[in-house]
């Protein structure tokens, strides 16, 4: 097991404010209608009950801020196909939620071209607050040409450009969370009439190269101060970032092998980069269908498969590739191409099919290896998986749903008993912020992350 402290392995669930995040088609379900109406709160409130049920770390809402408009040359599949679009704003609803869950964290995506990084700042220390902590942000630089063009941008810039960006975006947020406020600025002093102690609150003065940034903060700092970083990118810009910035960094991946190898070279990173190797944890995206015996997890899988909708697939991958799956034989063999989209998914298409088998393999074996990729099996099968992930390094599992809520509740019901029986999955939740949740610690960053050289004592 890769992490020197664990005593047990994360679960989170990865799903989305629409109605199809990743197994398009299955929206049209008759059984799918809690999923079609996902505008409505009280779906959601059933969800993060069940999750808490299950002793779930956080639930996960992935973003885009455009629709993939890439496949057949625009946006019209995707539209048509409800490939995550409509998509409703995760920080809205996560608000929403936080008043009816007590412990589970409320992890959203946030692009660094979403939004000017002082509004956001605040936003995420109020639902932090309003939340008691509970809140995780997962730092994206986003691959959607027609995303960047709603927010005053001719063009997405470069893959590496992107990262950039999120240097200095970060730095600005970092700079507002952990410098601006001293501790004990906020007296809320009724006998002196003091709210706050102006001398213990500090403008930032940040001028970068893309944001001017004055400040102070408008909020007062949160019980995390910065929220719990997450990060998904797993090309060499995306590892360099995730090993500065993630303390917990999210995986797809499709073998244990190359999930486990992406993991030991983040961390790496991360020990060369100051930080200690227990600073960073590893959740790997996975796709389960169980149900009590072999023989009805197989039909169900069959019963759920038979919905996938290819061009509903096909709108999302070729977005995430930056390549028009339309406008290309996938019955031919793989070679290279490169792409300006997600580099790291397209490594790991690559890496999973041998050297010498690549003239075989074809464009569509590979794509769908990665969006029809799915477990199957009984309970004691799918924690049997899930050790295999956890001996490769990873420590803990980013459950993806067929149908929401259904996927969710099968494995709270099956799988959860199953891996506290084996001591790998927590039987309570342990008290404190999501931070002292994961990490077994304070609720504020460790000295070793960057964001604290940010403070004023830093
Ligand atoms: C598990 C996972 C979740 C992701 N969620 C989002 C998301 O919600 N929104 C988004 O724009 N990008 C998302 N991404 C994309 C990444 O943040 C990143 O931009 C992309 O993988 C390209 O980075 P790379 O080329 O460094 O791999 C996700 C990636 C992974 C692996």
């Amino acid at each position: 097991m890769a992490s020197n402290d664990r005593d047990r392995l994360l679960l989170s669930a990865i799903t989305m404010n629409n109605a199809s995040h990743f197994a398009h088609g299955l929206w049209r379900r008759p059984d799918a209608a809690r999923q079609r109406d996902f505008e409505r709160l009280p779906e959601w409130l059933d969800l993060v009950k069940t999750l808490e049920r299950g002793r779930f770390d956080m639930l996960f809402l992935a973003d885009v801020l455009g629709a993939y408009d890439v496949y057949e040359g625009g946006w019209e599949t995707t539209v048509r196909e409800g490939t995550q679009f409509p998509t409703n704003d995760p920080l809205v609803l996560l608000a929403a939620l936080s008043g009816g869950s007590e412990h589970l964290g409320l992890a959203l995506t946030s692009s660094v071209f979403y939004q000017h990084p002082f509004p956001f700042a605040r936003q995420i220390s109020t639902l932090d607050h309003l939340s008691g902590g509970r809140v995780a942000w997962n730092v994206v630089t986003s691959v959607i040409e027609n995303g960047v063009r709603n927010v005053g941008l001719d063009q997405l810039p470069a893959h590496d450009d992107r990262y950039r960006w999120a240097d200095e975006y970060v730095e600005v947020v970092y700079k507002l969370w952990e410098r601006s406020w001293e501790d004990g600025a906020l007296r809320k002093d009724v006998a002196a009439g003091v709210f706050t102690d102006p001398a213990r609150v500090h403008e930032i003065a940040h001028r970068g190269e893309r944001y001017r940034v004055g400040g102070p903060h408008l909020s007062a700092p949160s019980p995390q101060r910065t929220p719990v970083m997450l990060q998904a990118g797993s090309s060499d810009a995306g590892r360099e970032f995730a090993a500065a910035h993630a303390e917990v960094v999210l995986i797809v991946a499709t073998t244990p092998g190359s999930a486990g190898k992406l993991a030991a070279d983040i961390r790496r990173r991360a020990v060369a980069a100051g930080r200690r190797a227990e600073d960073v944890k590893f959740l790997v995206a996975m796709t389960f269908v169980v149900a009590p015996t072999e023989r009805q997890a197989k039909d169900l899988d069959a019963d759920l498969a038979a919905w996938l909708s290819d061009d509903g697939i096909y709108a999302q991958i070729s977005g995430h590739l930056q390549l028009d799956l339309s406008t290309i034989d996938l019955d031919r063999p793989l070679d290279e191409f490169e792409t300006e989209g997600m580099q790291g998914i397209l490594r790991d298409m690559r890496e999973r099919v041998p050297p010498e088998r690549r003239a075989e393999t074809t464009y569509r074996d590979v794509i769908d290896g990665f969006a029809r990729r799915r477990f199957v099996g009984s309970p004691e099968r799918v924690a049997d998986e899930i050790e295999r992930w956890a001996a490769a390094g990873m420590d803990g599992v980013n459950v993806l749903e067929m149908i929401r809520p259904d996927s969710y509740e099968d494995f709270v019901d099956l799988v959860v008993p199953v891996l506290q029986e084996r001591g790998l999955s927590q039987r309570d939740y342990r008290p404190g912020t999501l931070r002292e949740k994961i990490f077994g610690a304070g609720p504020r960053l460790p000295a070793t992350h960057p964001a604290v050289a940010a403070r004023p004592d830093g």
